[in-house]
């Protein structure tokens, strides 16, 4: 397995994350535990920051919250100067809870409610991405209805399609995301923004997709927009000047997997505008992009006990753990790969290819196929790497399985930021209707 941050084997043979032993780790907040290096996000935020803030004249970074959203999360990202992007009201309300300013907020979605785009306006968030012409109309006359104007950005459908995973391309015509460029559907929807009085146009987004390697496909995200950019300029005398180009830079997980640099990326953007706006003779816009994956994956650490093993000869070797999809649903939804290591045997040489399963009732509940590993034995610990973004924010309770708890590592201490569920946590909505609480016999 790749480390990644602070990880690093200790002289027990043990892996270790933010100086804390993991195997210590296990014993104090119990197995399946998701951990996460505070240094390493901020050293990422900070890469962020220096490469695009610093780097590129009149530009904002906004972690993409989607990707892993609590309290603790949000206070990082405020800490490191950057900003937010929402996509419902949890998500919203995390970051208000977490005193994170809302000017500095991007609200998006494809199905946003009146009640969150009401508590939106309410709160003061910077900008609205305004996805579809149903949210546009109630939007204005939600702001109408308060006497305010609001900020938006049209989120524009480019026509890319970027290469990755089909379930996570956004960009391509037939998605269900924003209004199509090239079929002249982004033009009514500038029109009809336009002529809200209580909507302000502030620019264009765009969001092509995740988890893609392609540099290239950015450079090309950027011609395409600023291209729309001068033609709206030209056609309606128009000036946008603010030109959001989404999340989607990949990361490593597995062998195989090869990002590049966060600084390569913010030249590429860079480049790209410079020749862009040069072309088109328009003025830069202001840039603003919105990592989510690529600010937390490599992060998070899921933390495991091994149980049962089975083994059918010359077939396969099932190691089996107190967590899976529940707590990583990825593998089963888009074939993602990951790397693992026996936390507690984190030198040894590894003798056998097994495959890691989770607990659920499902087949499909796999965690890693043929990984090689040292001789897994029962009480164990696998520590699955990169599982810092789209783990927790998707996990669930499939089976009635209990979430792990999130716990924040950093020179040597370990706080909590999220508690383990319990059982009675699972009942915290159920209901017990009166007339099924006793034993009755069925009228029939
Ligand atoms: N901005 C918008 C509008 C987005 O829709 C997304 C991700 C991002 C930014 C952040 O993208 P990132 O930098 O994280 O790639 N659950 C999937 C990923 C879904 C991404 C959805 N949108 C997964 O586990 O791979």
């Amino acid at each position: 397995m790749r480390l990644h941050g602070t990880q690093l084997v200790n002289e027990q043979g043990h892996l270790e994350i933010g100086g804390c032993d993991t195997v210590e780790l296990a014993k104090q907040f119990g197995t399946p535990l998701y951990i996460m290096d505070e240094a390493h996000i901020r050293d990422i935020c900070r890469q962020y920051h220096c490469s695009f803030v610093e780097g590129i004249e009149n530009a904002e970074v906004i972690y993409a919250s989607k990707a892993f959203s609590t309290l603790a999360m949000c206070r990082i990202i405020d800490e490191e100067g950057l900003g937010l992007d929402v996509v419902s009201g949890g998500e919203l309300y995390t970051a208000l809870q977490a005193n994170f300013s809302a000017e500095r907020i991007y609200f998006h979605g494809n199905n946003k409610s009146r009640e969150e785009l009401a508590m939106a306006i309410d709160a003061g968030v910077g900008r609205i991405v305004v996805d579809n012409f149903y949210e546009m109309s109630i939007l204005n006359e939600l702001a109408q209805g308060r006497n305010q104007q609001v900020n938006i950005l049209l989120r524009v459908t480019p026509g890319i399609e970027a290469h990755t995973h089909e379930y996570i391309q956004t960009g391509q015509i037939e998605s269900k995301f924003g209004f199509t460029l090239p079929d002249g559907t982004a033009d009514r929807a500038l029109n009809l923004a336009l002529s809200y009085s209580n909507l302000v146009v502030k620019g264009i987004h765009a969001h092509i997709g995740s988890q893609i390697f392609e540099l290239e496909s950015f450079r090309h995200e950027v011609q395409i927009m600023i291209n729309y950019m001068a033609d709206i300029l030209k056609r309606t005398g128009c000036l946008l000047q603010e030109l959001n180009l989404g999340g989607g830079f990949g990361i490593y997980y597995a062998s195989g997997d090869d990002p590049a640099l966060i600084a390569d990326y913010a030249k590429t953007v860079q480049s790209a505008l410079e020749d862009a706006c040069h072309d088109q003779k328009f003025p830069r816009p202001k840039i603003i992009v919105e990592p989510g994956r690529s600010i937390v994956g490599t992060a998070g650490t899921t933390l495991y006990t091994v149980g049962s093993i089975k083994e059918i000869p010359e077939i396969r070797k099932y190691v089996a753990v107190d967590g899976g999809m529940t707590d990583n649903p990825r593998p089963a939804l888009y074939q993602a790969r990951y790397e693992a290591v026996l936390a507690n045997r984190a030198n040894e040489a590894t003798v056998e290819s097994v495959s890691i399963t989770g607990k659920c009732c499902e087949s499909g509940d796999m965690l890693i196929w043929d990984i090689e590993l040292p001789k897994a034995i029962s009480g164990d610990l696998l520590a699955v790497s990169c599982t810092g973004a789209y783990n927790y924010s998707m996990s669930s309770n499939y089976n009635r399985l209990t979430r792990p708890g999130v716990v924040l590592v950093r020179d040597g201490h370990a706080d909590v930021i999220v508690k383990r569920e319990t059982h009675s946590d699972l009942l915290r909505n159920d209901i017990l209707p009166e007339r099924l609480k006793y034993l009755q016999m069925a009228s029939r």
